[in-house]
């Protein structure tokens, strides 16, 4: 039987009731999956598990890979897409078969606390990697969510701001990676808690709309938790299931609350057993911490159920959201299985070593002044307040406990013949949504440090590698864009000991460096995962990183073109994305900012140079190519990246907008023909009358290694187009 017509068939044998428990969640009664559709066992439809998230499988151990930014500074769709691949292998292994994951909102605002879960700040960087992202997942047998559909740039009342954007805005910088997870074939879409122009995403008809008519999605619209609130309207405005469908308090199954009860008072690690997953949001969601109102939820149970007998709503409209449910069970392979067996095992080493080669790729070296790499016969002075612990991420629902994790400190001490090690100050908390006040109370037993023993260790070895790290969490922005606690003093201190100072960067964003000055290198790591210290210890002793900025570090947050209090957080529940399109460093290029970096940037262990550029009118838009040599004696990675201007034309545009890009590794002395296209789709602006428009005339390209530091130029022109 054909697919569609056994969708049909199903369809046509399910009650009204049957078909209300295909469009919203239940609790899971193993209390292991973050959303779960209890399908129909009577028609052949098993139950369906969807698990977060972005950085790993949210489901007891798990790799924790590096976090999404760090993912986007690869600036490598085929890396996203290995890195998809396995999450959606580890997935299925655990029985889920669909990730809520990738997130692909732009970073708009540098403090946002979920940076660290989203690719860049700029639309056709997230696309293309975000994409692969998404090929990957679904290559594995599991469907891939892009979320959170659209415009949630940041986590302060982010169940409740209204982002009032012009369709210009939405379409140019907030739509394009949405649009290109849906032709990459992503299975669903997550609605955001915002609104958006007076809207709730999870109602937004109009918006909902682009993904069908526009983009011919037919995938499933899911909401994010507890983010719908009027059953009707949603129904009506295109969405398709509810999550999680029951309130916290019913989703925890009583043996999820039992674990949950063990787990804090500590016996579950003693046991061996892995906590749920949702059994401790229950007080945090009863707290009013960010979270959105969990009471009341299922909307579409008893209350669509009514307004289908009232005629409020249609069957029809069921009927259609069932038949894209039914859609995604066909296109998994799961219609007709009783359950749903998990049928791989996971090789949890290759996963590490994925894991490790996307940390390395991520991570981008933001100055140097000779000190990296480090010869091998150094003795270190390893400083920070959590040195001693490998990031894994920010807190959320995008939280993983690691398979196996390595710190600096261990990392480092495999390398160096002789490391030291002082915390210097305070240790930063790593926010979690999911904490007790057992980890509150361990993390006040584990602080201290003082800066002066930091400064004597430094003094007394060949180089100190100070880590820092900024605390973010979901449900919370960061309250500004410096390093918490007494870090930037710290480094400040142990430079002034030693000005042969690495500085570790671990943050979920941009971070002000006030001490950049004084120290030798700054490496930024990001997020990186359970490979943290494995693969810093590898770029500091030499393995070229590759990583490239994909948000641009301001000096400050006023640097940025959402400062002011209309723009973010917002005034009466409202937030003026009337920056429009000018949106990270298409902002910071127009308001004349200097950055402290800027969006691209990353230097290299190698020299390259560039020439011949050759850019080519094509019929889906540029053909661009360079040639570019690694002029140094030791092999390398560069990003080439080609920045598009555009002619003069009836609106305010870009100064220059990615255009292309391309990361290749380049062995010492290689000199390769590096081709870039620039589809049509980027030259254009979108006109609210016409459409999408590429306006006649010449267009610049430069070529080059940032968004500041171009190599190479040129130029076509584009005769009269009408559209793109
Ligand atoms: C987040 C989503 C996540 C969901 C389920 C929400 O709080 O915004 O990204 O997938 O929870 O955990």
């Amino acid at each position: 039987m054909g697919s569609d017509s056994r969708v049909e068939s199903v369809l046509d044998e399910l009650t009204t009731e049957e078909k209300l428990r295909l469009v919203r969640g239940r609790a899971d009664p193993t209390g292991r999956a973050t959303g779960f559709l209890a399908g129909v066992d009577r028609v052949g439809v098993p139950p369906l598990r969807f698990v977060d998230g972005p950085l790993g499988v949210r489901d007891g151990k798990a790799t924790a890979f590096p976090a999404s930014i760090a993912v986007g500074a690869t600036w490598d769709p085929s890396l996203a897409r290995r890195l998809g691949a396995a999450l959606a292998t580890e997935a299925r292994a655990k029985g889920h078969r669909v990730l809520l994951a990738p997130g692909l909102n732009v970073i708009r605002v540098p403090t946002c606390g979920r940076n660290f879960e989203y690719l860049s700040e700029d639309p056709r960087l997230s696309a293309r990697v975000g994409a692969a992202y998404v090929e990957g997942v679904e290559s594995n047998g599991v469907g891939a969510t892009a979320k959170h559909f659209v415009a949630n740039n940041q986590e302060r009342n982010r169940d409740e701001i209204d982002v009032v954007a012009d369709e210009r805005t939405l379409r140019e910088v907030y739509l394009p990676a949405f649009r290109a997870a849906v032709e990459a074939g992503a299975s669903a879409v997550m609605t955001a808690y915002n609104r958006v122009n007076g809207t709730y995403m999870s109602e937004h008809a109009p918006l909902l709309r682009v993904l069908r008519e526009e983009w011919g999605f037919t995938g499933i619209t899911v909401s994010d938790w507890w983010g719908t609130h009027d059953g009707v309207a949603a129904a009506k405005g295109g969405l398709d299931v509810e999550m999680p469908g029951v309130s916290p308090l019913d989703q925890f199954a009583p043996r999820s609350r039992l674990l949950g009860a063990l787990s804090t008072v500590g016996l579950s690690e003693r046991l061996g057993i892995d906590p749920p997953l949702y059994w401790r949001p229950v007080d945090r969601f009863l707290a009013d911490d960010g979270q959105p109102d969990p009471y009341p939820s299922a909307f579409f149970g008893d209350r669509l159920r009514r307004a289908l007998e009232s005629g409020a709503v249609d069957e029809s409209v069921l009927d259609e959201k069932v038949r894209r449910v039914l859609g995604l069970y066909e296109r998994l392979g799961a219609i007709g299985r009783s359950d749903d067996p998990p049928v791989r095992s996971v090789d949890r080493d290759a996963h590490h070593d994925l894991a490790r080669e996307g940390a390395i790729r991520g991570t981008v070296l933001l100055a140097n002044d000779g000190v990296l790499p480090l010869g091998g016969a150094e003795t270190l002075a390893v400083v920070g307040p959590n040195a001693d612990e490998a990031k894994i991420g920010g807190g959320g629902s995008s939280e993983v406990t690691p398979t196996r994790a390595t710190s600096p400190l261990v990392g480092l001490r495999e390398r160096a013949p002789e490391v030291t090690f002082e915390r210097g100050t305070e240790r930063v908390p790593n926010p979690s949504m999911f904490d007790t006040p057992w980890d509150t109370l361990a993390r006040r037993v584990r602080s201290g440090g003082d800066i002066g023993s930091a400064v004597t260790a430094a003094a007394a070895a060949d180089v100190a590698v100070v880590v820092v790290q900024d605390a973010a969490t979901e449900s919370e922005d960061r309250d500004g864009m410096a390093l918490p606690g007494d870090q930037d003093r710290l480094v400040a201190a142990v430079a002034d000991a030693n000005p042969r100072t690495v500085v570790v960067c671990r943050s979920s964003g941009p971070v002000e460096m006030p001490w950049l000055d004084a120290v030798g290198a700054v490496v930024q790591t990001w997020y990186p995962g359970q490979t943290d210290g494995e693969a810093l210890a590898a770029v500091l002793y030499g393995e070229d990183p590759g990583g490239r900025l994909p948000v641009t570090f301001g000096r400050r947050f006023a640097d940025y073109p959402v400062a002011g209090e209309s723009r973010y957080p917002g005034v009466d529940g409202r937030a003026q994305y009337d920056e429009g399109v000018f949106v990270g460093y298409r902002g910071v290029d127009r308001d004349g900012v200097d950055p402290l970096f800027p969006f691209g940037h990353g230097r290299s262990y190698a020299t390259f140079v560039y020439d011949d550029l050759a850019v080519e009118h094509a019929s889906d838009g540029l053909e661009v190519s360079v040639t570019v040599e690694n002029c140094s004696n030791r092999a390398g990675r560069e990003v080439v990246q080609a920045y598009v201007s555009p002619p003069e034309g009836p609106v305010d545009r870009p100064e220059r907008e990615l255009g292309g890009f391309a990361p290749v590794a380049l062995e010492a002395g290689e000199r390769r023909r590096v081709d870039l296209s620039v589809p049509r789709r980027t030259l254009a602006r979108y006109d609210e009358a016409d459409g999408w428009t590429v306006d006649a005339g010449t267009y610049a390209v430069a070529v080059g290694r940032s968004s500041r530091d171009h190599r190479a130029t040129g130029r076509c022109d584009l005769g009269e187009s009408p559209n793109a």
